[in-house]
């Protein structure tokens, strides 16, 4: 059979070897650690489930608009409100199937064949793949981890070139956990407006930040309630530029990955194309999907929802401590989602390497970078950190025994 030739250039993640071997380990009676996995460990809140199994039995099974459903758009918007303080039109409010379905969306909004996006390295490795599903193409800022993973607009005025059509951040980002400044928000905005172009903000980890310092001490400020130096969202800016977008998503801070419902805003002035591209590629996100996101944003489960945030703040303190002592190097602490991304020991080999090696003797998953780009990636592997305390415990132990060429007890530990 003819594959179409862009089928060459995408490719399957390297932490898929990984997981596979896992579940071999598995079923060899190993218990595996996993920090390869990229979300929520605990199944999504009872609130939310009974909400989506409540609507399955009113019998909503049949399509919704394709923009959503008018509630949740309006819930959604109100969100901002509440926590951001920001005034949203719920007509600029497009539900979506997940981040991934609004990325797709905007991706075909805005790229023509052969057209170009800026993106930092790392980042999420999808990011590279939406333009290419459209002809266009990623070109990659090499992002350093001395400077915090940030993204400037110095890069993108160095990067943008004659097919140049926009940039694309994640804030805080995959895999490094980066928080961009408001400075640098505004900064990569206007450099994108200022060349005729948009700015994609993939606010995905929204929710998912704490502070610098490594101290479970002090009370984690309210959700939304950030730095002076911080927004919580691009919104929080100018309300959105007509040349901005974001995305975000149920995935993440409100623990929904697998029902697969994200949104997107977008200018007043797209949202009738927005429509017509959702009607055509997928009709409309999932239903039960939906009526479980709408149960997701009432006021009694946000504080579970923040309850979640605390218990990955001090895994992060502990992880990032952790690595720390046992010569990973993590120069900047991760100020939101829920990774890290540390720069293996000297005298280890490549992160592939490490990540296999790691599993087979030490039972501990995690994620070679190589799966996020090229720049570091062979020396950094991701430490995904959503794992209750006891676990990453047990994950520190295992390294450091694997680290000093202990042999370490794996076997129904
Ligand atoms: C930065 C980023 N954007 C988008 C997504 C897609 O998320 P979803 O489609 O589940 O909303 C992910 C998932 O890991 C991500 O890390």
């Amino acid at each position: 059979m003819r594959l179409a030739e862009r089928l060459r250039h995408i490719h399957s993640f390297r932490v898929m070897d990984i997981v596979d071997a896992a579940q071999r380990l598995e079923a060899e009676g190993h218990r595996v650690i996993h920090m390869e996995v990229g979300e929520p460990r605990e199944p999504s809140d009872p609130f939310i489930r009974d909400a989506g199994a409540a609507a399955l039995a009113r019998g909503e099974t049949a399509y919704t608009p394709a923009l959503g459903l008018p509630a949740l758009r309006r819930a959604i918007a109100a969100y901002y409100g509440t926590y951001h303080n920001v005034d949203l039109d719920p007509e600029r409010v497009v539900v979506t199937a997940g981040a991934t379905g609004a990325l797709m969306l905007l991706s075909a909004l805005l790229l023509d064949p052969e057209d170009e996006v800026l993106l930092g390295d790392p980042a999420y490795p999808c990011n590279r793949y939406f333009p290419l599903l459209f002809g266009a193409k990623a070109s990659l800022m090499s992002l350093s981890a001395e400077a915090g993973f940030a993204l400037t607009a110095r890069d993108v005025a160095k990067a943008w070139g004659p097919r140049t059509r926009g940039v694309v951040l994640a804030s805080p980002a995959n895999p490094t956990g980066a928080v961009s400044s408001r400075a640098a928000l505004q900064g990569l905005s206007d450099a994108a407006a200022s060349r005729g172009g948009w700015a994609l903000f993939d606010e995905i980890y929204q929710g998912l930040t704490y502070p610098s310092e490594l101290d479970d001490q002090p009370a984690l400020p309210a959700h939304g309630d950030l730095a002076p130096d911080r927004v919580g969202t691009i919104l929080s800016l100018q309300g959105g530029a007509d040349h901005e977008f974001l995305v975000n998503s149920f995935s993440k801070y409100f623990g929904m990955t697998g029902w697969r419902v994200g949104w997107l805003v977008a200018p007043r002035a797209a949202i009738p194309a927005i429509e017509k591209l959702a009607q055509n590629a997928y009709i409309a996100p999932s239903t039960v999907g939906q009526h479980g996101a709408l149960a997701a944003l009432a006021p009694e489960v946000m504080p579970r929802h923040e309850a979640r945030r605390l218990a990955y703040f001090r895994a992060r303190n502990r992880l990032v401590t952790g690595l720390r002592a046992l010569g990973f190097s993590v120069p900047v602490v991760p100020g939101g989602a829920f990774y890290v991304y540390a720069t293996l020991p000297p005298e280890q080999p490549d992160s592939e390497s490490f990540c296999r090696a790691l599993l087979e003797r030490a039972a501990v998953a995690a994620t070679p970078g190589t799966d996020f780009g090229v720049q570091g990636a062979a020396r950094s592997v991701r430490f995904s950190y959503t794992a209750p305390l006891a676990d990453l415990e047990e994950a520190l132990a295992r390294l450091e025994a694997f680290l000093a060429g202990r042999p370490v007890a794996t076997r129904g530990a």
